[in-house]
């Protein structure tokens, strides 16, 4: 097979973990006998100080060009000041909004050998955390009207969180064919309780789930969806939410498999391609010196020989290859645990590129 990827680094640590997932991909590429093609291109802060806008129009034709997207991480306090319609983040979403990616999903999942990096109690790990974050990503909130006027001799700002029932339904869909193919559980998460696109998300749900009879679904208020991560993340299959509240959501969601740096995101639209990045940001305070975990990009990587290349078995042996690493004890920092000496982000890279060659 030969494919094609736009390959986005970043900011901060983005090149460095960027950098272990190519030549992870280059090991499966190698072992699996097939070609990818890497196209280079900027996208963030570096783009900003580079031409004046934080998605060049050239990077987003180099995007919707290729099979698939790989991108590290973007913004950081240097690009603070700049003009919110510039900001490294706007790139980012103006891409996601270009290539009409509107389904997030971002597994979460505790890795046996990671049981101590867990913030919970030792009862409720036990019970495991396997659930499939879905959230809706090109609309609400993050998609409307955003402006800041004088009114009545004060700033008044105002952000417009919208959704109509074909984005609903769309996102509601991935998340039931999702679920099919695992518990068959499906909690759609709102706060229906008050806002009128929560009560429409809940009746296009409702609608969609008549599609899907094998999946049972329930609904949650999302205060209480924060709650119950902690309180018992073992009983979450899939969990589908609008873009603002999944954001905040797979944050916390992260934490409690252990670390953030461990989860892999896609961004799918209709199409096989998506666009693939860990969850994590920039982390400007540790980009250059080594240290950063490339475990969620390299699983991000997985994540697009699976969902856009449809090669489960290659996605599987580097998953494989990274619970080996950490089956024999390796960690990065933000995952060591105290008195544990942490490896580098290039040696955890070479040891799971090693894990992916000799497996036999
Ligand atoms: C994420 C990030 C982005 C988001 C930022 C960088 C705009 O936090 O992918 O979760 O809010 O979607
Ligand atoms: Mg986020």
């Amino acid at each position: 097979m030969k494919k094609t990827i736009a390959v986005i680094r970043g900011d901060g640590i983005g090149p460095e973990i960027v950098e272990e997932a190519i030549g992870v991909l280059d090991a499966v590429a190698l072992r699996f006998g097939h070609t990818f093609f890497y196209r280079e291109t900027p996208m963030g802060g570096c783009a900003i100080d580079a031409s004046g806008v934080p998605l060049p129009e050239e990077s987003l034709k180099t995007c919707l060009a290729a099979d698939s997207v790989l991108l590290g991480a973007v913004g950081g306090p240097k690009w603070d000041g700049v003009p919110p319609e510039i900001r490294p983040e706007r790139g980012l979403l103006r891409l996601r909004g270009a290539m009409k990616l509107y389904a997030n999903l971002r597994p979460a999942r505790i890795f046996p050998q990671l049981f101590s990096a867990c913030p919970l109690r030792e009862d409720i790990a036990a019970k495991g955390i396997d659930f499939l974050m879905v959230r809706e990503l090109i609309g609400g909130v993050y998609f409307g009207n955003h402006s800041t006027e004088l009114r009545d001799g004060e700033q008044t700002a105002t952000d417009v969180m919208s959704y109509s029932e074909h984005e609903i339904r769309r996102i509601a869909r991935v998340a039931f064919r999702l679920a099919r193919e695992r518990r068959r559980r499906v909690t759609s998460v709102d706060k229906a309780n008050v806002l009128d696109t929560s009560r429409l998300w809940r009746r296009i749900i409702e609608e969609t789930a008549a599609e899907y009879p094998e999946v049972e679904l329930r609904h949650m208020y999302v205060d209480n969806c924060s709650m119950q991560l902690i309180r018992d993340p073992s009983q979450f299959d899939v969990i589908v939410t609008e873009n603002l509240f999944g954001d905040i959501l797979s944050d916390e969601a992260s934490q409690i498999t252990g670390s953030i740096g461990m989860i892999p995101s896609a961004s799918l639209g209709e199409g096989s391609r998506g666009l693939y990045e860990p969850i994590h940001g920039s982390a400007p305070d540790i980009a250059g010196q080594d240290k950063a975990n490339p475990i969620g990009t390299i699983l991000a990587a997985a994540m697009m020989l699976r969902h856009s290349f449809g090669l489960p078995a290659e996605a599987d042996a580097v998953e494989r290859a990274v619970e080996r690493v950490l089956e024999a004890g390796y960690r990065c920092g933000d995952i060591a645990r105290s008195g544990e000496r942490p490896v580098g982000c290039r040696k955890m890279g070479r040891l799971i590129r090693k894990a992916l060659t000799s497996e036999d």
